[in-house]
């Protein structure tokens, strides 16, 4: 098994009629970042809630390593032990009234005890500098306030898996840093970290693997690098260069830079084939 997560011609389509996602074959390995990127309703999220089984397709199947998705009630919170999302918008996913509540919420539906799920709240809200907010109602929040409860709920849990949709929408500048300070320490602690992101650059530093949707059909699914370099593929799909990628070919076409030199992925790299 090469895989952790894996979906063999999935098929979702809403109430509405619309299809979202058409036989989507995807898989990722346990351990790579991977980005999942495409133009606004290409089924990013669509497809992220089909990961974690809160969207259960009309055809094709979800793999959580060797195992399909048991969608009983049973099944589905033993699934949300190991594959962890944080949506979008944080309003989607917060709804008690206190931010210790909320982020209690999960532990304690997975049987730890009051005292246990304070200590697990603690030790989160230490790391995310929530402290001063848990005891605050969640509707006293700002935005970004809320995106930070939200991941504290999430990785709380500790799933093996985390997914993050849009993890820099509702941050300003400082707490997209630590948001993503907290995406690498993930990494680190060898969790496999599954982003979605309209951020080119970001995408090209953090990604080792992308999935591309375009339309609800999945038009790449390889390497980054494979992805950024190929005009035809980025056009096609409607993503744009990575600022990065268009100044490396710049100082190629201009001689600064050798042809053949590996492409950079981010500005410490292209500043080192300058030198
Ligand atoms: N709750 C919903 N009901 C009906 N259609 C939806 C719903 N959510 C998304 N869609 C549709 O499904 C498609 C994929 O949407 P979505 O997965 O949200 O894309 P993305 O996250 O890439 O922007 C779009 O056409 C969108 O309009
Ligand atoms: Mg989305």
């Amino acid at each position: 098994m090469d895989y952790i997560i894996k979906t063999q011609g999935l098929n979702y389509s809403y109430h509405s009629g619309q299809t979202a996602l058409f036989d989507v074959n995807i898989s990722i390995k346990q351990g790579e970042k991977t980005a999942v990127i495409g133009s606004n309703g290409s089924g990013k999220s669509t497809l992220f809630l089909c990961l974690n089984g809160i969207n259960k397709p009309q055809k094709g199947s979800v793999f959580f390593k060797d195992k399909k998705i048991d969608y009983s009630s049973k099944g589905l919170l033993n699934l949300r032990r190991f594959v962890g999302i944080v949506f979008q918008n944080p309003d989607d996913m917060i709804f008690s009234s206190s931010v210790r509540q909320d982020i209690a919420f999960g532990l304690l539906n997975m049987g730890f005890s009051n005292s246990q799920a304070e200590e697990k709240i603690k030790r989160i809200s230490d790391f995310l500098n929530l402290g001063s907010l848990l005891d605050k109602p969640v509707h006293a929040l700002s935005g970004g306030e809320k995106k930070r409860v939200s991941l504290a709920g999430v990785m709380v849990m500790e799933p093996e898996v985390i997914i993050l949709d849009e993890p820099g929408a509702y941050l300003d500048t400082v707490n997209t840093k630590t948001v993503y300070k907290i995406i690498d320490d993930l990494s680190l602690k060898g969790k496999t970290v599954i982003i979605s992101s309209h951020n080119m650059d970001f995408v090209l530093n953090w990604a080792e693997s992308v999935i591309v949707l375009k339309y609800g059909k999945v038009v790449f699914n390889g390497k980054t690098e494979d992805l950024f370099l190929n005009n035809e593929l980025l056009d096609f799909a409607g993503l744009y260069e990575p600022q990065i990628i268009k100044t490396y070919k710049m100082l190629i076409n201009k001689g600064v830079i050798a042809a053949n030199s590996t492409a950079p992925k981010n500005i410490t790299e292209l500043e080192m084939l300058i030198k």
